[in-house]
């Protein structure tokens, strides 16, 4: 195969869809406090998400309210698509389902072109409900599940194999069934990214996914047809990416070599990192994350030395999640008190909170305001509203005083967020989506109580208790206990209210 000129820089692909025409407006400029940095950048608020005012979403959906801009969703996936095809010629992108698996979500990218990559039985289930058929699943994940297993290896999925254990798992299960089946092994290895992944697949460094390859040939069953890495998440530094295909390319030439298999596909996974920033990191994310088009040269170019002639490459599969969706989710959330702590900090309270997201443990989010707000900026921690002590969405940031009912956005969030939040305390918001022509609509509806409650149970020994014994006194979990009324479900009038 030829080798790859750096196209980094010809492809000036910006990161953003082209932005939508906005009113020209007037904003009083507002500066903070001096400080060694200089002043405080001017708060500029966002009053809108794809032209859609917030507080048009806001009285449609509720507050909290996660936010998905279909625009940007395409743009990034097309960015990536095309970035990848003009520097290999066999490129197919697997939507990381358990990065955000709502289906308007997944519709979206499969209308792309997109395949599903699925780590659970779950996930490949939503993925057939979506339309996909099973030999465009991509199926890993150190658990795969029985049955899920079987109609994978029949439908013809990709199924990459994570440890031994699985390996001889799936030879018996094709041996009872009569398959032959074709499958991959997960390969980890160094590339110098910290912490190492190692945790899943089979390791190249140290001999152990040819050990892997060996027992797969010698069952006599399963036959290699491709090989999958995924080398981490949030991988800064794109040069890891050349680091572990050039590895992958070494091993997939030493198999043609000294095994004659010759393999269909190559998966390099996901683990782009958005324009979100760690809490460890000191730049912002638009200043060091790598584009697309640089993730995509570094991969290329990893496997610019495999030995196969252009038309019998194998092909590449990516399963990019966060670097295709961060971007595209907003959670808008709204004030609901200010604080001053005992150290003199003031403090904003949220109605959205680590319930929601998960993630702020290890992201600095943006956080902007969507109306003009007076007042001097100051270092703020910014709460949720869970009754925990965790419940921290930024520990520092500089804000202007807030008022009650202030409407803020808090950005990126659109991987992991939704997928991750849970029913804790508080139930879960709606999610809308704002199409391409600013058309919005719900895509997941907020819980109710009805949701929350469909699958508890209450055991009939507590339900309907013996009644107290005449005159002896009722003893908590005794006979004579008080019984309870039996749980009724909510009136039309009860469920109307809104029990957020
Ligand atoms: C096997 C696999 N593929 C793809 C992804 C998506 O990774 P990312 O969101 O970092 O792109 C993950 C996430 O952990 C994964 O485990």
């Amino acid at each position: 195969m030829t080798t790859h000129t750096d196209l980094t820089k010809a492809v000036d692909l910006s990161r953003k869809p082209k932005p939508l025409y906005a009113r020209p407006t007037l904003l009083r400029h507002q500066s903070g406090l001096m400080n060694k940095m200089g002043t405080q950048p001017r708060i500029t608020p966002t009053d809108a998400i794809d032209g859609v005012p917030v507080s048009e979403l806001v009285a449609q959906y509720g507050s909290p309210l996660f936010v998905y801009s279909q625009r940007t969703i395409e743009h990034r996936y097309r960015e990536l698509q095309s970035n990848l095809a003009r520097r290999y010629p066999k490129v197919q992108p697997a939507w990381s389902y358990k990065t955000c698996y709502l289906d308007a979500v997944c519709r979206t990218y499969h209308k792309e072109g997109s395949w599903a990559e699925c780590v659970s039985g779950m996930e490949v289930n939503k993925a057939l409900r979506n339309g996909m058929p099973m030999n465009k699943v991509v199926f890993n994940g150190p658990a795969k599940d029985e049955p899920t297993l079987l109609a994978a290896l029949k439908g013809g999925a990709v199924v990459n194999i994570d440890h031994f254990d699985e390996l001889a798992a799936i030879e018996q299960l094709a041996k009872t069934h009569g398959l032959f089946p074709k499958v991959g092994i997960r390969l980890n290895m160094a590339t110098g990214n910290t912490p190492r992944w190692d945790r899943f697949g089979f390791n190249l460094d140290n001999g152990q996914a040819w050990d892997a390859v060996r027992r797969l040939q010698a069952g006599g069953r399963l036959s290699l047809n491709g090989l999958h890495a995924h080398f981490g998440t949030f991988i800064l530094d794109a040069d890891n990416y050349t680091i572990g295909a050039t590895k992958v390319t070494a091993f997939v030439n030493r198999l043609k070599r000294e095994l004659g298999i010759t393999l269909d596909y190559i998966d390099l996974g996901g683990g782009f990192a958005s324009q979100n920033r760690l809490k460890t990191q000191y730049l912002p994310g638009d200043q060091v994350t790598p584009s697309l088009a640089q993730y995509a040269e570094a991969v290329t170019r990893g496997l610019s030395e495999l030995d196969y002639a252009e038309h019998e490459l194998p092909t590449l599969i990516t399963e990019t999640g966060r670097g295709l969706i961060d971007e595209a989710g907003t959670l808008v959330t709204t004030v609901l008190a200010n604080k001053r702590l005992a150290d003199g900090r003031r403090a904003v309270v949220v109605d959205a909170g680590v319930n929601l997201l998960y993630t702020a443990f290890w992201y600095n989010f943006e956080i902007e305001t969507t109306a003009p707000v007076v007042g001097v900026p100051e270092p703020t921690v910014v709460f949720g509203p869970l009754c925990m002590n965790i419940d921290v969405v930024r520990e520092h940031i500089m804000l202007p005083p807030l008022p009650v009912g202030t409407r803020l956005l808090i950005r990126p969030v659109g991987a992991y967020a939704v997928t991750q939040s849970m029913s804790f305390i508080h139930l879960q918001p709606a999610v809308a989506m704002i199409g391409p022509d600013g058309q919005h609509a719900e895509i997941r509806a907020a819980e109710t109580l009805d949701d929350l409650v469909r699958n508890e149970r209450v055991p009939e020994w507590i339900e309907a208790g013996p009644q107290p014994a005449a005159g002896r006194p009722a003893t908590p979990g005794r006979p004579g206990t008080p019984v309870l009324p039996r749980l009724t479900p909510l009136s039309a009038a009860d469920r109307a209210i809104r029990l957020n």
